[in-house]
């Protein structure tokens, strides 16, 4: 049994009504962390509170591309838990589709906007907050390892937006070290969930996914173990880090 000394730390974590972020909340409340899960999807948000016993879970609807809703969220779990220990900035949207020339600007803002902007408020947000608690604190992105190499699924703006939470991690890594806050970013491949597309899922031979040394697609619990790791104790050495958690897909 690994320890990773999450037991009553306050963690953040957003887009905890979607696949991932709902594994992720999962795992954390088995640690016994005190969990803010935080979703523009209401109804989704109230089915994972449904199933989490115990009142270490604080479900709390906000929209994290924006300014109001980051506030929202922060001052939210500071009233109920009284301080934040970590942040895990998964919220985000495929966007459209389409080709690159196809791609509507309108698109590509909304894209940024959900899963870049919202990485730049939460971090900053939230370090700030564990500035004032005299510093300590771990924060992680959820990127992908599409902001390495174009999308398959066409989902042409998609790539920059995770390019941009890689170099917003980085940077936040930096602005933290003073302050004992780790800040690490984490880049899955193909992962079990709505994102992925119907004919991906289907058979594994006829899915992309059948070409990478580990030939499927990967859990949402895969992805929580990872993310547990780098927020934990188990990880004290680790920050400003890019880790790719994608069956090997990169190298296939
Ligand atoms: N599934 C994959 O294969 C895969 C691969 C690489 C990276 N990722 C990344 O992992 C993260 C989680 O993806 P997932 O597969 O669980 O997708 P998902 O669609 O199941 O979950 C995303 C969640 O984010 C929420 N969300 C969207 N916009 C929001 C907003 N403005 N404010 C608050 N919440 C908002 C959605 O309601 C949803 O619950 C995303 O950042 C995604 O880009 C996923």
């Amino acid at each position: 049994m690994i320890d990773y000394g999450l037991a009553r730390k306050v963690v953040i974590v957003t887009g905890a009504a979607g696949a991932i972020g709902c594994a992720i909340v999962r795992a954390l409340i088995a640690e016994a962390a005190l969990v803010v899960g935080v979703d523009i999807d209401a109804a989704g948000l109230a089915a994972l509170a449904a199933n989490i016993t115990g009142d270490n879970f604080l479900p709390i609807e906000a929209d994290v591309s924006t300014v109001a809703g980051t506030e929202n969220y922060v001052a939210a779990t500071v009233e109920r838990f009284g301080r934040i220990d970590g942040l895990v900035n998964n919220a985000g949207i495929i966007g459209p589709r389409v080709p690159l020339l196809d791609l509507d600007p309108a698109d590509f803002d909304r894209i940024m906007a959900i899963n870049a902007r919202s990485a730049l408020l939460g971090q900053q947000h939230v370090m700030r907050r564990m500035i004032a608690q005299g510093g300590g604190g771990a924060i992680v992105n959820i990127a992908s390892i599409g902001a390495m190499k174009p999308a398959r699924s066409k989902a042409s703006g998609y790539p920059a937006s995770k390019a941009a939470v890689i170099a917003l991690s980085d940077q936040a890594a930096v602005a933290g070290g003073p302050y004992g806050i780790r800040v690490n970013c984490v880049c899955p491949g193909g992962i079990d969930s709505d994102m992925i597309t119907t004919e991906n899922r289907g058979p594994a031979a006829n899915t992309p996914y059948a070409k990478q040394p580990v030939p499927r697609l990967g859990r949402p619990a895969e992805v929580a173990d990872m993310v547990l790791f780098l927020l934990g104790d188990r990880a004290t050495y680790v920050t400003g880090g890019v880790h790719n958690i994608d069956g090997g897909a990169l190298v296939a």
